[in-house]
């Protein structure tokens, strides 16, 4: 039986964070559908009842399906895409470079083709890097092709500022811009708790200490795994922008997008606080940075640059820019 339609949120990549991702919006009653991707179908219909079992159990009316070509990927409200290799002990997200930008080509070619009016949630790394790949491949306005890691990354910030003081945890808003790389820039000064400045609470040295361990946040999980990266905070993270995106709230979230002209930067991608609504990344937000914090925006806007360039210098976007 066809189902009728509603919101419908594709989902391409069923692995650990894609079928995270799936699960909490399912469990949340977040959309009408979900339809999950991936090149392992039987793994992805397992996992498809599975869902829409303990949707049933607490009485969410999303539904979880499989589609077996991104064909079947049609007329998606959003398109989140996870799919990509995953990193494993001793890589960085760079490293993942080359092999997902042509992942991500082709799965955004398949976005545009049959669901064209689809705002893009880009999960994959290295992420602004392919955030970058997939806006020039679709030429959706920017607005469209939105990244999930600084709800993730300022997530993992707020964790650790609990271990540090030991109390406040829920009441945690921590701050994080820049790419979602070794040079992601956490932001002490824009982080509270309860309200208090950080900075108020924490040595500079402990400060430090935070700053440098969310920086490596991903890869202390690997180093546990080996076999993969983190999946429950990457999952949750990427559907609360799913689910921002859906109801309109137009909340504050940090976002990877296509610059243009804010901070200074354009035709680069980087994580800036950006208000989410029915229409995807809708207004970067500009906060004031001090001179040390633009130096270190820099530095990691120069780095998802050079991924571009390397990108570029393979030819990899030939006649489709
Ligand atoms: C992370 O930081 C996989 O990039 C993801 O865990």
């Amino acid at each position: 039986m066809d189902i009728v339609k509603g919101k419908r949120v594709g989902i391409v990549g069923a692995g650990n964070v894609g079928s995270t991702v799936a699960y909490s919006l399912a469990v949340q009653g977040a959309c009408h559908e979900i339809i999950l991707r991936d090149n392992k179908v039987d793994i992805a219909k397992g996992k498809a009842l599975d869902m829409s079992q303990a949707a049933q159990s607490i009485r969410s009316h999303t539904v979880v399906s499989v589609a077996e070509t991104m064909a079947e990927l049609k007329d998606c409200d959003i398109v989140v895409v996870t799919a990509g290799s995953p990193r494993l002990p001793g890589m960085s997200r760079d490293d993942l470079l080359l092999t997902n930008a042509k992942i991500m080509k082709e799965v955004s070619l398949g976005i545009k083709e049959y669901s064209p009016n689809a705002i893009i949630v880009v999960v994959s790394n290295p992420l602004d890097a392919m955030v970058y790949v997939a806006q020039k491949v679709t030429g959706f306005e920017r607005n469209r092709v939105i990244g999930m890691a600084g709800v993730l990354d300022s997530a993992r910030m707020a964790h650790f500022i609990h271990e540090e003081l030991g109390y406040g945890s829920g009441q945690i808003r921590a701050s994080v811009m820049g790419g979602h790389g070794d040079d992601m820039v956490p932001l002490p000064r824009y982080s509270t708790v309860a309200g208090v400045p950080l900075t108020d609470l924490l040595s500079d040295e402990k400060i430090a200490e935070i700053v440098e361990r969310t920086r490596k946040g991903g890869a202390e999980i690997v180093a546990y795994l080996k076999s993969g990266s983190a999946y429950y905070a990457p999952g949750k993270a990427t559907s609360i922008m799913v689910d921002a995106i859906l109801r309109d709230t137009k909340q504050i979230h940090p976002t990877a997008v296509m610059l243009d002209g804010e901070y200074g930067y354009e035709n680069v991608v980087s994580g800036v606080p950006t208000m989410l609504g029915a229409n995807g990344g809708e207004k970067v937000i500009e906060v004031s940075l001090d001179l040390r914090e633009q130096r270190a925006f820099q530095t990691s806007v120069s780095s998802v640059q050079s991924l571009i360039d390397t990108l570029e210098k393979n030819n990899f976007f030939g006649d489709s820019e």
